[in-house]
């Protein structure tokens, strides 16, 4: 599985607007709003989303950081056209003090001059292919601010094996990344979303993501487990030294 565009273009064919029935997420997006982006002290805040889908998590941040900050940038970029068209579709009415700006691009094809705050990839990276690794991470370190955090969820990893061994049917195959001398394991597999449908993802062991952002600048400070209704996901921040 090489084809890069694939893992966008997946989500033209599936229902990932049902997010705003299911609300699936929420939890994961919540516990990172209220725990971590609004923890900043500080009168404004700047915020890139990577791969926003619908726009889910944008309207979050803007409800709940409206009433902590007097001036708010928030910026994302989304490349699956159905999910961008979809997201333009109840748009937000900001206040005074607030700039949203949203790209209908991949993040490598994403061009601001903003730095930012915080950049987050919730469910993200599973569809980043490897030769993109290097390029994603140094242009996330080069959009944030100086002790700026990057916030990268995936599935919990040892969870996701469990559910490979029970589920046999969503398993696809595995494979060995090889990043700067090391080998580390990779599996694709079926993720199957109620509701909304199933999507193809690469789940890679922790360890390759600790060892590619430090490669590139970004230091882990925290590393979080959280039970979403039984969906467990492993939440890491990562800081600009
Ligand atoms: C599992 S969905 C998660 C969407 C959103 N982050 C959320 O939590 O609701 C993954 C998203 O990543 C997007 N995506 C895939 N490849 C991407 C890339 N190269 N750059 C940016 N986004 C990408 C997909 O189009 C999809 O909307």
């Amino acid at each position: 599985m090489k084809n890069k565009n694939f893992f966008y273009l997946q989500y033209d064919k599936i229902n990932w607007q049902n997010q705003e029935k299911t609300e699936i997420n929420y939890f994961v997006n919540d516990y990172i709003i209220s725990e971590i982006i609004s923890k900043k002290k500080s009168p404004s805040i700047k915020i890139f989303d990577i791969g926003f889908g619908i726009g889910f998590f944008l309207k979050m941040l803007y409800h709940s950081l409206i009433t902590i900050f007097d001036e708010l940038i928030i910026e994302g970029c989304e490349p699956s056209d159905k999910n961008y068209q979809f997201s333009l579709k109840k748009p937000l009415k900001v206040k005074e003090g607030v700039k949203i700006q949203t790209y209908n691009s991949t993040f490598l094809n994403t061009e601001t001059k903003q730095k930012f705050d915080f950049i987050t990839a919730i469910y993200v990276f599973p569809h980043f292919v490897q030769d993109e690794f290097d390029a994603t991470a140094k242009k996330i370190n080069e959009m944030l601010e100086q002790n700026g955090q990057f916030i990268l969820v995936v599935a919990n990893e040892a969870y996701l094996e469990e559910k490979l061994k029970s589920m046999q049917d969503l398993f696809i195959e595995r494979n060995v990344i090889e990043y700067n001398g090391k080998k580390y394991k990779e599996v694709l597999h079926y993720s199957d979303i109620p509701k909304i449908g199933k999507i193809i993802d690469y789940n890679r062991e922790e360890k390759f993501y600790l060892d590619l952002f430090k490669n590139n600048g970004l230091e882990l400070v925290s590393k979080k487990d959280l039970n979403d209704n039984g969906f467990l996901c492993t939440v890491f921040v990562f800081e600009k030294k």
